[in-house]
């Protein structure tokens, strides 16, 4: 393992590889105790006399040839992190050639060729080709694959791996081969393989270029109906991207695998995606809505990373969310076109202010293209995701849909079969537009969220209206300079109709409407207006700034009603809910609360009545901002107190609306029962949002109805989830009859383990260790320990803050723990302390003192970095 002292990787010290990898030629011989892996690396320098070196980590080295000789012992030098070979000097091309042994069945870290059942599979980003090869394992080095699958026929009949297979033949003793080869320039992270007895769903179709083309979405065993679904979101995803960014698949055939054992959601291998299996699987009987809508959107997200990531590769790591933050906006883009643009920027928008935000002004946060690291598999964030995201829809605001179209076409032409930095992908949309837009790269640079803070002014006598408007640094960040901001704002007179734009400022006009912000200070002046106008910022949340703007709860009522947008309507709702909820739980007070809270029922009282809202969107309008959204809102937080807080509210709401909500839950219950069309889901997601108001006034009658009379598991879980969240009569026969009836689905399993994790009670946690201490508990399976210690710590805060600290104990002691079995889930569980800096005094300090224990000991490359950022 590399020294976690050692210096970190910086940015500013980027060079070109002097040496690269042209074509690459791989045999395997596969079995789960014992693989051996035969490299032929065709080597090509680029800066003359620069040493030989390639990346290695915990291979077992047989031999090494060079140009067709053996090496000796002394012609080469072997450490922990790899190789160096000394070829003659001056030598411009050359042959290596190594065969290695690897112990997949031993592989916890998930990291490399590892076993997952009877599966052997691979992980490769970002620098676990290592571990299955000596390589030059860098993104900016792009080679041509073969690779070539020997396995025992009878225990891996199925043999998969990157781009088209070419043959496939019986070897003698019970043994045959396949090979596989990708033809297009390829850095080695998206390397795969996958092996074992699989099943397949499968379609031929022709691509908009011709190209004829076969899906296939494979998973463990006989049984591949349950990939079924996400074969048809392969297909739809496919289509999305030739029509809407005009890109065609450019292989033969498109394998998916199902794993049950993944770090990740999924990944993007050319040729071969592989995902965690809930990602994959999933049908009425056993998958929610949710899962059904989060295949679509992941099984999106790799398809069109095969452009955004594969086609044009990074030059770096520091270019993480080039691919991934393009990718997201893609991802986003494709389930807004399919189904609802305005829930899904609200969805999209609640992750990011609930988790981006607090991600972003706590102890770990980064800008979203960090400086230097130590463990760059720490930098797969929400920062680098979803801010990342946001930072492509500022620009494509900015553009409008037909010159960042342009820019992409730009883009992908240019780089194509290359590996590409930040600064490429503006110039290419710079040039395509003639929009110098190369400004936004300073969204990449400087971590925190920036602050806009709106005066309004308004002059009764001559019917001027002004809107100034500050930006100020992230409060994380103090000497930030401004940032470009695309803002979209309207602005509502006493009849609920837009004003024109403003007559004078100080900023540029978008194509879209709009004026981008490139100063710290500006003003937006109407003039000759009858009457003081209603004004609403941010529309659809054209940035991602916190914005500060006083309204009266009257206002936020009226822009409940009035606003355009399902988005600004939604945003209205979660501010009053939000000033209700902080002036509760005495974390700021407001004169304006009670008002807050009347206009806050009444609001929901109106939406509940109103049969022509779309159910979703009402189902949006009754999920209170969660604890993160709270404590993010306020300097310093006690987080039991927001929980307190949030729950006397929705008991309030549930008495206020009784009848209302089980009268609106009851009307919906045959819409409900329609199957997978946007309609039934809509109708389900606002009556699971209702159940558990209804659950807290009648005892559980709705939900244990709903729970014996379910159709399907979208019904059932919620059900069981109002259940066992209230730990109402029957909760636990429920939960008993749900965990027998899937108990040899893992999935399944995840799902009560999840509920029993973040039931809102302090003794969550003692459930929590009942768990770990029952056949239940797989520290190995990172699905489980995410259901049961990701959820625990993330989504349970009534139990996780407890005021004993035991909450925090647990989780830091299992960050020892798994840390010695697969680091990345180890460091990702740590992050749930991320807030500790923000947390009242008394609450951090149990917290510091739970990971002191932690500092002492063998840490990780992962786990040691993060703690390093911890405040001790
Ligand atoms: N590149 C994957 C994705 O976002 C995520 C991933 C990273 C998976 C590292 C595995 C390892 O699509
Ligand atoms: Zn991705």
């Amino acid at each position: 393992m590399r020294d976690p002292d050692a210096a970190p990787v910086r940015l500013a010290d980027y060079r070109p590889p002097a040496w690269t990898v042209e074509a690459v030629d791989l045999v395997f011989e596969l079995d789960r105790e014992e693989s051996e892996v035969e490299a032929v690396l065709a080597l090509r320098c680029d800066v003359p006399g620069a040493p030989l070196r390639l990346d290695g980590e915990a291979l077992a080295l047989r031999w090494l040839e060079l140009d067709g000789r053996r090496l000796a012992a002394d012609e080469f030098h072997l450490t922990p992190e790899g190789l160096e070979v000394f070829p003659a000097q001056g030598l411009a091309r050359c042959r290596l050639r190594s065969r290695v042994g690897l112990r997949p069945a031993a592989n916890t870290r998930l990291e490399g060729l590892y076993a997952s059942g009877r599966l052997l599979l691979t992980q490769c980003e970002a620098e676990g080709f290592r571990r299955i090869s000596f390589f030059i394992d860098r993104p900016d080095v792009l080679a041509r694959w073969r690779t070539t699958l020997r396995a025992e026929r009878a225990r891996y009949p199925v043999l998969l791996a990157g781009g088209n297979r070419i043959s496939e033949r019986v070897l003698e003793d019970g043994r045959h081969e396949a090979v596989w080869e990708n033809p297009h320039p390829t850095p080695c992270y998206l390397f795969a393989l996958a092996a074992g007895p699989m099943a397949r769903v499968s379609k031929r179709l022709t691509g908009a270029d011709g190209r004829e083309i076969e899906l296939n979405v494979w998973v463990e065993g006989e049984d591949p109906e349950p990939c079924r679904y996400a074969l048809g979101a392969v297909e739809r995803a496919l289509r999305w991207d030739e029509q809407r960014f005009g890109r065609c698949y450019d292989l033969g055939v498109f394998n998916v695998v199902a794993a049950q054992d993944f770090t990740m959601g999924a990944m993007e291998n050319k040729g071969l995606n592989i995902f965690n299996a809930r990602y994959i699987l999933a049908d009425e009987r056993s998958a929610t809505d949710a899962d059904f809508l989060a295949i679509e959107s992941v099984v999106g997200h790799e398809y069109f990373h095969n452009w955004s990531g594969n086609r044009v590769t990074l030059r770096d790591w520091f270019q993480l969310s080039l691919k991934e933050g393009l990718t997201v906006f893609r991802d986003q883009e494709f389930t807004a076109d399919l189904h609802s643009r305005d829930l899904k920027r609200i969805e999209d928008v609640r992750l990011l202010r609930g988790r981006q935000f607090a991600e972003d002004a706590g102890a770990l946060a980064h800008p979203v293209r960090p400086a230097e690291y130590r463990e760059i598999n720490n930098f797969y964030t929400l920062t680098v995701y979803e801010k990342g995201a946001e930072i492509i829809r500022m620009l494509h605001t900015r553009l409008g849909e037909a010159a960042f179209r342009a820019g992409m076409d730009r883009y992908f032409s240019e780089h194509d079969g290359r590996a590409a930095t930040l600064e490429d992908f503006y110039a290419a949309h710079s040039a395509a537009s003639g929009v110098d837009c190369r400004d936004m790269l300073a969204w990449y640079a400087q971590a925190g969220t920036p602050v806009l803070a709106v005066e309004r002014h308004f002059d009764a006598d001559n019917g001027r209206f002004e809107l100034r408007i500050e930006q100020r640094p992230p409060a994380n960040v103090p000497g930030a300079g401004p940032l470009p901001i695309p803002l979209r704002f309207a602005l509502l007179d006493a009849f609920g109709d837009e004003l024109p734009p403003p007559a004078v400022h100080d900023a540029e006009a978008m194509p879209g409407g709009g004026l981008l912000l490139r100063h710290a200070r500006h003003v937006l002046r109407w003039e000759g207006l009858a009457a003081e106008p209603l004004p609403v910022l941010n529309l659809g949340f054209s940035a991602p700034v916190r914005l500060e703007l006083a309204y009266t709860a009257l206002e936020r009522g009226r822009l409940v009603r009035e606003a355009r947008d399902g988005f600004a309507r939604w945003d209205a709702l979660q501010a009053l809910a939000l000033e209700v909820l902080l002036d509760q739980a005495g974390a700021k007070p407001s004169p304006e609360s009670k008002a807050a809270e009347a206009a806050l029922s009444d609001a929901l009282g109106a939406l509940l009545g109103d049969t022509a809202a779309h159910p979703a969107f009402v189902a949006e309008c009754f999920v209170l901002p969660d604890i993160d959204t709270l404590a993010d809102a306020v300097p310093v937080a006690d987080p039991l107190a927001l929980v307190a807080a949030r729950e006397a509210l929705l008991a309030r709401l549930a008495e206020t609306h009784a009848e209302a909500l089980s009268a609106r839950f009851a009307a919906l219950e045959a819409a409900a029962g329609g199957g997978l069309a946007d309609a039934a889901m809509a109708a389900r997601r606002l009556r699971h949002a209702l159940l558990p108001l209804i659950t807290r006034r009648d005892g559980g009658a709705a939900a244990r109805a709903l729970f014996a009379g379910a159709r399907g598991m979208d019904e059932r879980f919620a059900a069981l989830r109002a259940l066992l969240h209230a730990g109402v009569e029957g909760a636990e026969a429920a939960r008993a009859r749900f965990a027998a009836e899937f108990a040899d689905d893992p999935l399944v399993t995840d799902k009560w383990i999840g509920l029993v994790a973040t039931r809102p009670q302090p003794e969550a946690l003692e459930a929590v260790q009942g768990l770990m201490a029952s056949p239940f508990w797989r520290p190995a399976n990172p699905n489980r320990v995410r259901a049961l210690l990701g959820g625990f710590a993330r989504s349970n805060p009534a139990a996780f803050h407890r005021g004993d600290g035991a909450g925090y104990r647990l989780v830091a002691e299992q960050v020892a723990v798994l840390d010695a079995i697969n680091p990345q889930v180890a460091a990702r569980l740590l992050g749930a302390f991320e807030g500790l800096p923000r947390w009242a005094p008394a609450f951090a300090g149990r917290a510091r003192a739970a990971l002191a224990p932690l500092r002492q000991g063998e840490r990780s490359r992962d786990v040691a970095e993060l703690l390093a950022r911890l405040p001790a």
